[in-house]
C-alpha cells in the first residue's frame, strides 16, 4: 500500500478505536498486517484473523510469520485461515462469528470481490471495512463496491486516500446485502472484464512505442 493509504488506515483504525476481531482478506507478505496491529499497543489490541490461500508466492506463510517477528509481532495470537475467501466465509458465517473491522485486498477479479463483499454481512453496526484498489483502473473492485454501496444505504463511506476506501456499517440489514443476483450479474460481466484486462495489456506495449 502507499505511503497515503497507511496513513489513512491508520487514521481510521484509531478513529474508530474499536475493540472486536479484526480481519484481513488478503495479506501478500503480511505488511499491511503488521502495520494494523502496530496501530494498536500490545495491551489494546484486539483480536486478528487472516485469511488467505498461502499461495500468492513460494514459502509465503513462513515469509508472513518472519515479518511479523522481525515487527515484535506474535504470529501464534493470529487466526490464520489458509484456504479461499468463499471457505472461509462459509465456515466465519455457520459459526456466526462478527467482526468489528474488515480489510480487503485479495481477488481483484469482479466475482470474487462481489463474493468478498459478503463478509460485510459480518461486520458489526458501527464496524468499519476498508477495499484496497478501488480506483477507475481496477473495474473489477469498484463496480461490484459501488453496486453494493448502492443496494445497501445502511453502509456509508468514511474516506478515500488513494485506492483506498473505507466505508462504516450504520445499522443491520433488513435483507440480505449481497443477493444471488448480484452475484450472477459479477459472473456476467466476469469475462467481458477479462477481454477489457487482456485487451489493455495488448494495447500498452503498442501505444509505447507509438509514441517513441
Ligand atoms: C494484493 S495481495 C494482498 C496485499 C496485502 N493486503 C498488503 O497490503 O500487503 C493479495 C493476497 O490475496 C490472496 N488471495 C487472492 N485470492 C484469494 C482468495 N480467493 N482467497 C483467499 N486469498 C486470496 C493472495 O494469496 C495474496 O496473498
Amino acid at each position: 500500500m502507499s505511503g497515503q493509504e497507511l496513513s489513512g488506515l491508520r487514521k481510521w483504525i484509531q478513529a474508530a478505536d474499536l475493540k472486536g476481531r479484526h480481519l484481513e482478506v488478503g495479506t501478500a507478505a503480511g505488511g499491511t498486517l503488521c502495520f494494523m496491529m502496530k496501530c494498536f499497543t500490545e495491551e489494546s489490541r484486539p483480536q486478528f484473523t487472516v485469511v488467505d490461500t498461502m499461495s500468492y508466492f513460494d514459502d509465503q506463510m513462513n515469509i508472513v510469520k518472519k515479518n511479523l517477528a522481525q515487527n515484535g509481532l506474535d504470529s501464534q495470537l493470529i487466526d490464520f485461515r489458509v484456504m479461499p475467501s468463499v471457505t472461509a466465509f462459509t465456515h466465519a458465517e455457520a459459526a456466526r462469528e462478527q467482526f468489528d473491522f474488515i480489510l480487503v485486498d485479495a481477488s481483484h477479479k469482479i466475482r470474487h470481490v462481489m463474493e468478498d463483499l459478503r463478509w460485510l454481512r459480518l461486520l458489526n453496526t458501527g464496524g468499519i471495512a476498508c477495499f484496497h484498489d478501488y480506483a477507475i483502473r481496477f473495474k473489477g473492485v469498484c463496480w461490484p463496491i459501488d453496486r453494493f454501496l448502492r443496494r445497501n444505504p445502511h453502509f456509508s463511506r468514511v474516506g478515500l486516500e488513494d485506492s483506498l476506501l473505507c466505508i462504516r456499517k450504520n445499522a443491520e440489514a433488513s435483507q440480505t446485502e449481497v443477493t444471488a443476483f448480484d452475484r450472477v450479474w459479477a459472473l456476467l460481466w466476469s469475462p467481458i472484464l477479462q477481454l477489457d484486462l487482456s485487451l489493455q495489456k495488448r494495447l500498452k506495449p503498442k501505444q509505447a512505442s507509438t509514441t517513441n
